[in-house]
Order: C-alpha cells, then structure tokens, then sequence
C-alpha cells in the first residue's frame, strides 16, 4: 500500500477483517494495528504484513475513559486519516466518538439498525430472519449505531447454522469493508452532521450490495 491516506485498524481477535483490508491493496496506508488483547492473531496479521503493533490492554484500566484517552494519544501518533474498528469489541465513550467524527468506522455482523449487540447470526436464526448480513457504519456514541455507508445482504438457508451463516456474512465482509475503505481513501465520502454525502450527493440510505 503506498499512499498518503493512513488508516489505523483496531480490532480484539482473529483479525479477518484485517486480513482483508491487507489483502485488498487499498490506495491506503495501514500505519498501525492497536489491540485491546495482548496476543491475538490479528496482531501476528499485521506483524507478518510488516505493519507496527501495539497492544493496549484495558484490563490495566480503572474506567473507561482512562483507557480510551491513552487509546487516543496512542491513534493520534500516527495522524490517521481514518480509524477503522475491525472486529474492535469495547464500547467507546463519547469523548473518543466525538474526537473522530466523520473519521471513525464500524463493521457489525447485522442489517443494521436490526440486531445491535452480539450474537447476531444466532438470534437472525432463531427470529427466523430470511435475510441478514452486515453493515458498515459511521461511529457515534449510541452502540452500533451511526449513519450506515454500505450493507451486505444475502439469505438466511434453512440449512444454516450460527457458524455457517457467520462465515458466509463473513466472506462479504471481507468485500464491503475494503471497499468502503476505498470510497474514503479516494476522498469519494463524506460526513455532515447524521448525513453521509458520497461524491458530494447525499445518500438517501446506505448502498446495499445483494449476494442472493
Ligand atoms: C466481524 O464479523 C465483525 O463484523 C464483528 O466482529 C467480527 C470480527 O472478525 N464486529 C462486531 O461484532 C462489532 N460489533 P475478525 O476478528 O475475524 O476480524
């Protein structure tokens, strides 16, 4: 990747999600990788990609607020121009939210608003959903919530289980985050105020992609 556009990644796991923003060969710089957990996979991800790593664990915080001001201090070293939670599981306080405005996003396993929160394949299925998918999102304070950019949506088979449904909304994953990270490079979007403005028109509601 060799840009002037630099994104950091969060993220707390297996890192996929990282993966494919690696993968994808972005008109992006990935400055650097921040975890919440000392360890994880995503974190090898990014060494093996030759990208620097930190881990910042909040267990050695007393409130919230403490580890996402040292969470901040740590970001803003590297000047991003995005800051991208990928599979990133802390709630983050508003001061943080309000810091990166229009300059944070999120990618939750759900056509939101519908199913906020975990384990959202298990509860697409026992609602008897037909539908879910995935959505990529503006940060605000409110949890998964936040003007929605882009959505994935495919089927719900009656032959899926939570694991199955999670790994096929996790290949279009892997597709809607790169390219929503790819409008934002090419400077394609922009927020104002709850709006989200793509090539200067205001988006009347997210792009949905159909893998049907
Ligand atoms: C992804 O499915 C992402 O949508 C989800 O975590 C997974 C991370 O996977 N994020 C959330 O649930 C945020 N509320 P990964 O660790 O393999 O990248």
């Amino acid at each position: 990747m060799n840009s002037d556009y630099r994104i950091v990644v969060l993220l707390s796991g297996s890192g996929t999600t990282l993966q494919s923003i690696i993968d994808a060969n972005l008109p992006a710089n990935i400055s650097a990788v921040i975890s919440n957990k000392v360890g994880v996979i995503g974190l090898t991800r990014a060494k093996s990609a030759g990208i620097p790593t930190h881990a910042l664990e909040h267990t050695n915080y007393p409130t919230r607020e403490d580890f996402d001001r040292d969470l901040k201090e740590l970001i803003d070293q590297y000047k991003p121009d995005l800051v991208v939670l990928a599979g990133f599981m802390r709630i983050l306080s508003s001061d943080f939210v309000n810091h990166y405005y229009g300059k944070l996003i999120n990618i939750h396993p759900s056509l939101l608003p519908k199913y906020k929160g975990t384990k959202t394949h298990q509860r697409v299925i026992d609602q008897g959903e037909p539908l879910h998918g995935s959505s990529v999102h503006f940060v605000t304070s409110e949890l998964d919530s936040g003007p929605i950019l882009l959505q994935a949506r495919l089927p719900v088979l009656s032959s899926d289980s939570t694991g199955s449904l999670e790994l096929r909304v996790k290949a279009k994953e892997h597709i809607i985050y790169p390219t929503a990270i790819s409008w934002l490079a090419e400077g394609r979007i922009h927020l104002d105020g709850n709006d989200i403005y793509m090539d200067g028109k205001k988006m009347a509601g997210p792009v949905v992609i159909d893998y049907m």
